[in-house]
């Protein structure tokens, strides 16, 4: 093994670790070697109503694609997060909530949890949920969102959690391919001391007349803050609940039962509704959440992720409430009101295992050290980082300033699409190397191929595939299977490919490159340059746009904008404003444009095509090496666009 820049597993962290390096490679052997066994074993940990016969029943081929796993096995995952603790753990805390302000607190124990979510899911009933029917949920961070998925999965409704930062058109669009006909939603979110709209943005969105599913909207009371109101559609969530009862028998779900639907972007189109089956799901979200976080019970795990993003599905609610865990939702930003409140929250909570994103750990460190001098930070043991690559200084930060060189820093490496986590150190297993994702979990099988699909071997580069099917796996884009199978299956056939690019070192670990696909990933958030260009052209003086992603300290991506005005359009300073809100109110603040670039043209090959790797390379500043233009139908607008570059960094 190459020493260089390499942490060694601690010794006490290995010798109390669920598994160590020798443990791992059996395993690793088993669960490829024989899978079926492997994952009969491992799929135990989840109680099922009626036992599986079949464990593994899948098909790569494009021609014949299927993934099944479990699929006659019978199960509901509410009761797997709750009714089975009770026995055991019903008055150990479940949730701990720390508001936007820190004097709001609250405990919730699993009877509690459960309670709770018997008596929403009683009131969904009331309101004609069924088993199947598509419910949207558009919360803030607080328990009720986690209420809301539970009592949703409890009934065999599928959830569709929309991020609390979308627009209502963003909103619409979800709805609407989904054909929901109930909605989840508060009057107000908090987050970073501003009220956001959240009842809102739901009306806005509904008062479109292509929204025409929906029938009620249950509004959780957060804030108190004025809402309006649409008599007969909307409810109260205390009054739809308080009357309710607290029991609520489970509906007995097949394994390959939808569990929820969650959009995420692509290159190209809407996001689509990435679809999660309940049985493969949740043995590998909980099955992961224990061995990547070497969780032990009664440790306080905190996941900084929004509900709204698959981590916060996988690591926030099902992998870590199905093993019984205690978990800690921040309803507000880990560094407001000051970059302080990180640590405060792990000190007050003594939080032993951490789980952000590398965007955090960048403005952390940009806000300077001296803000965790009062740090004290010994109840943590485990660092997990998600969502984009972490740079080496962000790593090592990370493993200094919060975790005391002493806590294991687990880099995951895995998708919307993936259910959990693919490629990662086990913290009592993998030596580490700050920037490297590592190595996979059992049962999951990447290669990286060349551009045509060949599998290249040993210490290289190229796309990242997989070669097998793993429990966790998406299985199909809702209402387009078509969609599925060609995003997935047919650029490399027989494998999945991940729109990733990676690197393989001698030492055998992945080394993630991004996204090699027109994906960007700005502060962990994964967007489409398409959908941001359609919003752009949506805008009456914009003839034509073109977006691409570009390094930024921070955001790890920055969205940079290349915008044709229509003719006789003058290119000011407020219209370029204007266009960045207008970007904002079509789809989130996230898909804000940084950089709006005004460009007479772009650069097109003579069949129309816009040629982005010119537009990427002049967007990072990397103008030396722009490669040949002499397929551009005219190769003078590289010159002018490179004339009027925005980023000189
Ligand atoms: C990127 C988030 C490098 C990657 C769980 C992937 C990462 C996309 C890592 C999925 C990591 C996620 N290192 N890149 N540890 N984790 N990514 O669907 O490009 O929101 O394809 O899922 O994020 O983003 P998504």
């Amino acid at each position: 093994m190459s020493t260089q820049s390499l942490y060694s597993v601690p010794a006490d962290i290995a010798a109390n670790a669920l598994v160590n390096n020798e443990q791992y490679q059996k395993m690793y052997q088993k669960s490829v070697a024989n899978p079926e066994d492997f994952w009969g074993e491992h799929a135990k940990r989840i109680d099922w109503i009626k036992p599986f016969t079949q464990v593994k029943d899948t098909s790569y081929d494009d021609q014949n694609l299927y993934i099944k796993w479990f699929h006659d096995g019978t199960l509901n995952a509410s009761a797997n997060c709750l009714d089975r603790h009770l026995a055991s753990k019903g008055d150990d805390i479940a949730i701990i909530w720390e508001g936007d302000d820190a004097s709001e607190q609250r405990k919730v124990t699993y009877r509690e949890l459960h309670a709770e979510v018997c008596q929403f899911a009683n009131a969904l009933k009331a309101q004609g949920v069924k088993r199947g029917d598509v419910v949207t949920i558009y919360m803030p961070m607080v328990v009720e969102a986690t209420v809301a998925m539970l009592a949703c999965a409890r009934i065999g409704a599928v959830h569709s959690v929309v991020f609390g930062g979308f627009s209502p058109d963003s909103i619409a669009s979800r709805v609407i391919d989904g054909k929901s006909k109930l909605l989840i939603t508060a009057d107000e979110g908090v987050r970073g001391g501003r009220k956001i709209p959240l009842k809102a943005n739901i009306d806005e969105a509904l008062s479109r007349p292509d929204v025409t599913t929906v029938e009620s909207v249950i509004v959780l009371k957060r804030t108190g803050g004025a809402v309006n109101w649409v008599e007969g559609r909307d409810k109260w969530w205390h009054q739809v609940t308080d009357a309710a009862a607290t029991d609520c028998p489970v509906e007995e779900m097949g394994a390959e039962d939808p569990l929820f639907l969650l959009y995420t972007s692509g290159s190209t189109g809407n996001p689509k509704g990435v679809l999660h089956t309940t049985g493969g799901y949740l043995v590998y979200a909980a099955m992961t959440h224990e061995y990547v976080f070497d969780y032990k019970p009664g440790e306080v795990y905190w996941c900084t992720a929004d509900v709204g993003w698959i981590t916060g599905h996988s690591y926030m609610v099902y992998g870590p409430l199905a093993n019984g865990a205690t978990i800690l939702i921040h309803e507000g930003i880990p560094n407001f009101p000051s970059p302080a409140r990180l640590g405060e929250i792990v000190d007050r909570h003594q939080v032993n295992i951490l789980y952000t994103a590398p965007t955090l750990i960048r403005a952390l460190m940009a806000e300077g050290k001296q803000h965790f001098d009062k740090f004290d930070g010994k109840s943590l043991r485990i660092m997990g980082s998600v969502g984009e690559p972490i740079n080496p200084e962000a790593w090592r930060w990370y493993h200094e300033v919060i975790g005391h060189e002493h806590c294991p820093i687990v880099d995951t490496w895995w998708q919307t699409e993936t259910g959990g986590i693919l490629i990662t150190p086990l913290p009592g297993a993998t030596d580490t190397k700050p920037g490297s994702a590592t190595r996979p979990f059992f049962g999951v099988q990447p290669a990286l191929v060349d551009n045509e699909g060949n599998i290249l071997e040993g210490a290289t580069e190229g796309n990242l595939v997989l070669l097998d099917s793993w429990p966790g796996q998406m299985r199909t884009v809702y209402g387009d299977h078509e969609r599925f199978v060609l995003t997935y299956f047919k650029t490399f056939r027989g494998m999945y490919f991940t729109g990733d690019g990676a690197r393989r070192d001698e030492d055998g670990y992945y080394w993630i490159t991004g996204r090699v696909d027109d994906v960007i990933n700005v502060s962990g958030h994964r967007l489409g340059t398409a959908e941001v260009e359609s919003a752009l052209v949506a805008h009456d003086l914009v003839a034509e746009a073109a977006v691409v992603g570009y390094p930024h300290d921070i955001k790890g991506q920055g969205i940079y904008a290349y915008v044709t005005l229509t003719k006789g359009t003058e290119a000011t300073e407020e219209l370029r404003q204007e266009l960045r809100q207008w970007v904002r109110k079509e789809i989130g603040a996230l898909a804000t444009p940084d950089l709006i670039q005004w460009a007479s043209g772009l650069p097109k090959t003579r069949s129309g095509k816009i040629m982005r790797r010119f537009l990427r390379k002049i967007a990072a500043n990397e103008i030396t090496n722009l490669g040949d233009a002499s397929t551009l139908a005219d190769p003078s607008v590289i010159d002018t666009l490179i004339e009027s570059r925005l980023n000189r960094a």
